[in-house]
Parts: structure tokens; sequence; C-alpha cells
């Protein structure tokens, strides 16, 4: 073929497989709440939330945050412990004070509105090049293409390249492809396209290639060598660490709660049950007869995991009572209802949802 011929193949294959995309997502696409509209501001909170956590997961996180904070001036107001009252659950909580610095700029110095100019979203705080990029192609359909990790999958496979997303040179060459395909029309609507099917279809492992749009375009496919695209890394080894946690009620059936030191990295500011970590060598057994800060274990309730990236933590939890009548400025008796409007710790919540137990 000469090679103007082989260009016009290539373009035409490109619009073959652009427009299978969008064929296969109109009717599959899942209802996620934040597709039911172009309210930039909406489509922001979403991505954001959406930055380390799962679709299904972020839903009610997403609904309950739109109800609190309907638009981006009560988001500017909104006060921190009702901010993180609200993204309690959902993890790395600078996201959620990022928001709301990021809403007291869109305030400011954009008229209230999300900006159009990817380098002015870029200043914004918690809005990376992923962010505006997604927020900008749905929100105002500019044509700009978006690389997450499932964005990275699909295309890895259906070019059979060994690209790492990881890499400058591997983000690149994955970008590359994805400008090459994207549809100038609805680019807000490829782009989901693209990350819905990775999350649907062409899973890590055992993709649903006999479903798959692009099935007849997959050079990873026709070899038969999905598992090879794209490249794994070894995984990061796991820290186990142990924690003890303890349910102390007062006269009036209220639970001690303490606050977690504002600087602390992980969710400064949050309240928790009175809680510490164990050393390697002290095993649970022993540490029932420990006491600490005044507060003296009684009762083994139960044992509960939690991941947080890298550490998997294991936590025991103990009903106990405290021998020091005078509690600290950053400790608190609360009722059961106190807590729900709290920003609480997601350890804490899983115990204290443990079951009407620890509150008969
Ligand atoms: N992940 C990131 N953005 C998304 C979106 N708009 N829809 C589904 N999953 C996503």
């Amino acid at each position: 073929m000469a090679p103007r011929a082989i260009s016009q193949h290539a373009e035409h294959q490109v619009n073959a497989i652009r427009q299978a995309l969008l064929r296969w997502y109109d009717p599959h696409r899942r209802g996620l709440p934040w597709r039911k509209a172009r309210d930039p501001y909406r489509i922001w909170i979403s991505e954001v939330m959406l930055q380390q956590t799962r679709a299904l997961t972020v839903i009610p996180y997403y609904e309950k945050f739109l109800n609190r904070f309907p638009d981006v001036q009560t988001l500017a107001a909104a006060d921190e412990s009702n901010l993180l009252a609200c993204w309690s659950g959902l993890g790395y909580y600078s996201r959620a004070r990022n928001l709301r610095k990021a809403a007291r700029m869109i305030v400011r110095d954009h008229g209230g509105c999300f900006p159009r100019d990817l380098q002015a979203a870029l200043e914004l705080p918690g809005v990376g090049d992923y962010t505006a990029r997604a927020v900008l192609s749905i929100a105002y359909a500019i044509p700009f293409p978006v690389l997450d990790g499932n964005v990275a999958r699909v295309l890895s496979r259906l070019y059979a390249r060994r690209a790492d997303l990881r890499s400058t040179s591997g983000k690149r060459k994955l970008l590359n492809m994805a400008e090459s395909l994207l549809s100038r029309r609805r680019p807000g609507d490829f782009n989901q396209a693209l990350m819905e099917l990775g999350a649907t279809v062409c899973a890590p492992r055992q993709p649903q290639c006999s479903v798959c749009p692009l099935r007849k375009y997959c050079k990873a496919y026709s070899r038969d060598q999905m598992d090879r695209y794209p490249p794994t890394h070894s995984k990061v080894s796991t820290k186990l660490r142990s924690f003890l946690a303890v349910h102390i009620r007062d006269g009036q059936g209220k639970c001690l709660l303490a606050r977690r030191p504002p600087e602390e990295n992980w969710m400064g500011g949050f309240w928790e049950l009175p809680m510490w970590e164990l050393d390697n060598k002290e095993t649970n057994t022993r540490a029932r007869h420990n006491r600490k800060d005044g507060i003296i274990l009684r009762e083994f309730l139960g044992r509960l995991r939690h991941r947080i990236t890298t550490n998997q933590i294991e936590v025991a939890f103990y009903q106990g009572y405290l021998a020091r009548p005078p509690i600290s400025p950053q400790e608190k008796w609360v009722s059961l209802d106190q807590i729900e409007r709290m920003p609480i710790t997601t350890i804490t919540r899983k115990v204290l949802s443990y079951g009407p137990k620890l509150f008969r």
C-alpha cells in the first residue's frame, strides 16, 4: 500500500473504533448520578470523589454531599466539621478540605463557575491533570483525553502496547493513543465510555471479551494475550499493625470519644474511640490486662480488619471503663445521635456498627 492509503486505512480504523465504543456506551452505560446533568459543579465533585474510590462506593456519599452542599457557594461557606462528617468513610480527607478551598477560589475569582480554561482549573487545590481534563471534557465538551487506570488498560490491550501509566514515557504513549481516538463531538461521553469499558468489561483479570464492542479491533485479544497488557508491578509489601479500641459508657449511656490531633496525617481532627497501637510482641491477651491513660479493659467484644493504603490494621475492641474522672478537652461523652453528626474515623464507625450490643 502507498503511504497515503496506509494513513487512510488507519483513519478508517480509528473512526470505526470510536463509533463502536460510543454505540456501545449509549445503551450500556450505568445510570450513575453524576451522569444525569452537565452541571460543572456536580461533575467536579464526582470526579474528586472518584479519584481514589470506585463508582459504586461513591454514589451514596455523592448524594449526601450534594444534598448538604448543593452549590459552590454553600460549599465555600461550609464549616469544617460538617464537611468532614459528610466525607467520613470516603478516605483521603485532604480531598474534602481542598474542595472547600477550591470552592472559595471559584466564588472569589471565577464568578461561581468552574473555570473552562485548563490552566485556571489546574490552579485549584486538589485539581490535577486528570481531574481538570475530566471535568472540562464532561461538563464543557472541551476535547481533552483523560487517562486513568481503566482507560490505560483498555488502550494498552487495544494496541498491544506494554505502556505503563506510572512512567512518564508510558503515560505519553497512552495519551497519544487516547488523543488520536478521542471523539471531538462527544469528548465527555467518549472519555467516560473508555472508563466504563475498563470498569465493566475490560477487567484486569478475566476480561469479558465476548461482550466487548472493541474485540474485533483488539490486538491483545487477537493474540490471546490479554493478561500481558498492561504491564503489572510486584505488589508493595503490606505492614501489619495491631490496635486496641475501647468502648466506654457513662451513666447515661453516652460513649467516650477522643479527638485526633488536627495535624495528624491520617484523619487529623476526627473523633474516635480511645485506642492505641500494640507493639509487635504484645498479644491482645496480654494487653487485656493493660490499662492506659486511666482506661481499664473489661470484656472482649470483637475484632475487625481495616486497610489503609499499605497498612493492614487489626483492631481488637473491648468494653472498658474510665478510672480517672475528669476528661480532657480532647475527649467528649456523646450520644449515638450526636455521633451521627460528627466526623468519625472509619475504624470507629466500623466498631460502632458492630451492633446494638454496644448501645444497649
Ligand atoms: N471514574 C472517574 N470518573 C468517572 C466517571 N465520570 N464515570 C465513571 N467512573 C469514573
